[in-house]
């Protein structure tokens, strides 16, 4: 356990590139600077795009002889990497140096002949290896060594917490267990290339990305994999540019709007991959909502998705958090923590509905990190005073402008430690004043609330929206008396006057812990007012329901 007083860790030094940026260990000296150079987002996203291009997916016996199977695959082509992972079974990822190779292992593959069932003709680059007394497999063999997908149990983590030497390194041992990997990364781009091939049946220049916390370095093991099916490219084509009589009727008819527009489109996909999608399973698809998405499973990767359409904003969004998460080591760390702590809580949720969301904690936490001083992360708007005029990017009449390139934006000044930042955020958001104010990381600053949600996040490129309108009173309390206990709970440690014993979790350990969410019942229950107040708010809410039920029912 810390001691007391001991001297906090400085934050360190990011040793690589977006999803996979690993945090240098044992690094120590006061350096937040990022070491190396690091890629663009539209070039991760194009790299790693093109690699799922060449990746093929096989089912496989756990059991092989990794030697003979990468030796027999190597007859169609120079394999680049490969790695196995299970879900519902083992699977390979195989990535040949060249996309031939994928024709010719489809060349030589067989669609299995089932006796009651037909399959339909569908060319997948997902395959079955099935072995018969053959040299591949083999009984004796160790099954093969499979990466893992998805995160330790909390407990396991509370473990892991309290055997790191300060609160700070908390935080990054929780970053390590949690971020995504290599593998899963690549896994993600390959299970939209897959998708992708289904879709380009119908728009055969579409492209489906990732984006969300699959690519904006916020990603947790086992997070949902949002897609992106991008349609733009199609219109970008050199048809358009060009000047003589004809206009090219597209496939798709006039319809009276763009949601119109995505909700055919999504219909018609999303049938496709419920008709022709391998290992597509609980397709629904969900056009009325307000972004339309469909949603399924797909159970080779065992990825949860939501394939949207005309979200450009939602994928600028998502580039903005990659500058923000890549531009100092201690943005990710803060976030993954507080996304964490969040969820143990059941503050954030998996079910939609009045709860605050990961991307509006995001929003938080770098709210947070702009009101350092000096500040930790720049401002949106001083991220769109560095752009360059290919940043410039309007999306429907929104202003998405910013600086694409994070080895231009100056490191910050600022050395403070997770230690003081993980404390200083509770004790920010347990006394902001959210009656009244606004969260603005455009501005960085914090504005008057332009209509009374209880929590009120401007939408940083749909700035007359709010982020967070879904969340109601009673759940934004919930996060206050949270955030409250928590801080307190950190400084009584630092002052050294923790009631833990020594075999205790301490720092962000204990901060997971139940307890801590059942002390604020308790304390709250000591502030309420008396039972009669209780009562009369109560038959309040009553009447407004009531009311509210007699208006929907037409007054019947
Ligand atoms: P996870 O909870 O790990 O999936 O985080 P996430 O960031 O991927 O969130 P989610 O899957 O809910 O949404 C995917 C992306 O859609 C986000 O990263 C945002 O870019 C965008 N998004 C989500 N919620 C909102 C919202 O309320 N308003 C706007 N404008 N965009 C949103
Ligand atoms: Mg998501």
């Amino acid at each position: 356990r810390r001691a007391p007083g001991r001297p906090r860790l400085s934050p360190v030094r990011l040793s690589s590139t977006g999803a996979a940026a690993q945090r240098a260990p044992g690094r120590e000296e006061a350096d937040s600077k990022v070491s190396s150079w690091k890629k663009t987002f539209p070039e991760v996203q194009a790299e790693r795009l093109e690699q799922a291009q060449r990746t093929v997916l096989i089912n496989c016996p756990a059991k092989i002889s990794e030697k003979k199977f990468l030796k027999y695959l190597s007859h169609h082509g120079k394999i680049n990497s490969h790695y196995f992972y299970e879900s519902y079974g083992t699977y390979a990822v195989v990535e040949f140096s060249e996309k031939d190779s994928i024709a010719s292992l489809q060349d030589i593959t067989r669609t299995p002949g089932i006796e009651e069932e037909c399959a339909v003709p569908f060319k997948s680059r997902l395959f079955t290896l099935t072995l018969k007394n053959s040299s591949i497999q083999a009984a004796d063999q160790a099954p093969v060594h499979c990466h893992k997908q998805s995160t330790i149990l909390v407990n396991d983590l509370v473990q892991k917490l309290c055997s790191a030497d300060s609160v700070s390194s908390q935080l990054y041992t929780l970053m390590d267990e949690y971020q995504l990997t290599e593998e899963n990364t690549k896994l993600r781009f390959l299970a939209c290339s897959l998708i992708q091939e289904i879709a380009c049946a119908y728009f055969p220049e579409c492209t489906v990305k990732p984006f969300g916390s699959s690519v904006n370095t916020f990603g947790k093991l086992g997070c949902d994999l949002d897609m992106f099916l991008d349609l733009d490219e199609i219109e970008r084509s050199p048809t358009r540019t060009k000047t003589g009589p004809f206009y090219m009727e597209y496939q798709m008819k006039r319809v009276p709007s763009q949601r119109i527009a995505s909700q055919r489109i999504l219909s018609v996909i999303g049938d496709c991959i419920d008709n022709f999608g391998p290992g597509c399973v609980g397709v629904q698809k969900i056009l009325n909502a307000r972004c339309p998405l469909v949603r399924f499973s797909h159970q080779p990767t065992g990825f949860q998705c939501d394939l949207t359409t005309n979200n450009r904003v939602a994928m600028r969004s998502s580039e903005l958090l990659y500058i923000y998460g890549s531009l100092d080591s201690r943005v990710r760390a803060l976030v993954f923590s507080v996304r964490c702590w969040a969820r143990a809580h059941g503050i954030t949720s998996t079910i939609p509905g009045p709860w605050i969301t990961n991307f509006s904690l995001t929003m938080m936490a770098l709210f947070f990190l702009q009101k350092r001083t000096p500040p930790i992360i720049p401002t949106l708007d001083q991220l769109k005073d560095l752009a360059d005029a290919e940043d410039k990017h309007i999306v429907e009449g929104h202003d998405c402008t910013f600086a694409s390139n994070v080895n231009k934006i100056k490191p910050t000044e600022n050395t403070e430690t997770l230690d003081v930042l993980l404390s200083d955020f509770f004790e920010y958001f347990g006394n902001f004043a959210f009656n009244k104010n606004s969260i603005n990381i455009r501005k960085g600053k914090e504005q008057n609330k332009p209509e009374p949600s209880p929590l009120y996040i401007q939408n940083p490129f749909e700035q007359a929206l709010n982020i967070s309108k879904n969340v109601n009173q009673s759940q934004l309390d919930r996060f206050v008396a949270l955030a409250r206990e928590c801080a307190w709970i950190l400084q009584q440690e630092d002052k050294g006057h923790s009631s833990l014993s020594n075999s205790q979790p301490w720092g962000l350990a204990a901060l997971l812990l139940p307890s801590v969410a059942s002390n604020c019942v308790k304390g709250k229950k000591k502030r309420k007012g008396p039972a009669s107040e209780r009562i009369k708010s109560l038959l309040d809410s009553l009447k407004i329901n009531n009311a509210n039920s007699l208006v929907n029912n037409g007054g019947k």
